[in-house]
């Protein structure tokens, strides 16, 4: 019944872009009564294989949860959430742990590396969990990707902060999964080290074929995407492709501008 997932090879716009994962009527309310918060509103989304999606809007927005319920991190209230032809909404525990396991990868703000390990043991870490072999031509052109070749011997407090999120980034990179989530994957780091993390991701894209979403509050950053998703009081207000920084910027000021009040 399941088939073998290959490497895919879309990208750009035109033509029917594969859904590598979509959300459909997904609410997520925290609390009850006077304290219950709608922190997503109904989201319709479709987010397309070999793409870079970027999830941009104000603080409590719904960025993270919505980054959380496409991954199968947090469940939601009602509707339905989709990972490929998988419903991950209603998958019990341990389906979805090893959905999440096999299929999935995360770039979080703090890198969550070990410090014990050095960066080829931290890369290859959640397959030996897994006890899956990894694919040694596929881990060195991770590797050669992100940058990390002269490195891999380093244990995290001997690389900088940008080589240790670039390890995280090999790290989602290398166990080959349908899609990567970050959560400001770059929220921590300098802008030149933000610069390098989010040109590896974009090559990773353009080179290996990967799908990522990626939540941002960072115009620059989005602007790495093809294609940006705002989000304001839980719902997607707007999007915009092939974004510039400079044009993710204006979008954001009118946003500013609406919701102000003087
Ligand atoms: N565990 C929780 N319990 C109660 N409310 C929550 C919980 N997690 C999030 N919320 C609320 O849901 C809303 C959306 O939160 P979310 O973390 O998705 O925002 P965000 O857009 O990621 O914001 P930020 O940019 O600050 O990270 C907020 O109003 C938040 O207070
Ligand atoms: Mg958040």
């Amino acid at each position: 019944m399941t088939t073998a997932v290959s490497i895919p090879k879309t990208g750009g716009s035109g033509g029917h872009a594969a859904v590598a994962a979509k959300a459909r009527q997904v609410l997520k309310a925290y609390g009850t009564g006077e304290t219950r918060v709608v922190a997503l509103d109904h989201v319709d989304v479709d987010i397309a294989r070999g793409q870079f999606t970027a999830i941009m809007g104000p603080s409590g927005s719904g960025k993270s949860t919505l980054m959380h319920c496409l991954a199968g991190l947090d469940t939601v209230t009602s509707g339905q959430i989709f990972i490929d032809d998988t419903e991950i909404t209603g998958l019990k525990d341990k389906k979805l742990t090893r959905l999440r396991r096999d299929r999935i990868g995360f770039i979080f703000q703090a890198f969550n590396l070990l410090p014990t390990l050095n960066a080829l043991e931290n890369i290859t870490l959640p397959m030996d969990i897994a006890g899956r072999k990894p694919d040694q031509a596929w881990l060195d052109r991770v590797v050669e990707t992100v940058g990390l070749a002269g490195r891999l011997k380093h244990r995290p407090n001997q690389l900088s902060g940008g080589q240790q999120q670039r390890v995280a980034v090999a790290r989602a990179l290398a166990a080959r999964p349908e899609i990567i989530f970050g959560d400001e994957p770059t929220g921590n780091l300098d802008s030149r080290a933000g610069a390098e993390v989010l040109g590896f991701l974009r090559r990773s894209v353009d080179e290996l074929g990967q799908t990522i979403v990626m939540v941002t509050h960072d115009a620059v950053a989005a602007s790495y995407a093809d294609r940006v998703l705002y989000l304001a009081d839980g719902r997607i207000v707007d999007e915009m492709y092939e974004p510039t920084a400079d044009a993710v910027l204006e979008r954001m000021k009118s946003f500013d501008a609406r919701g102000r009040v003087s």
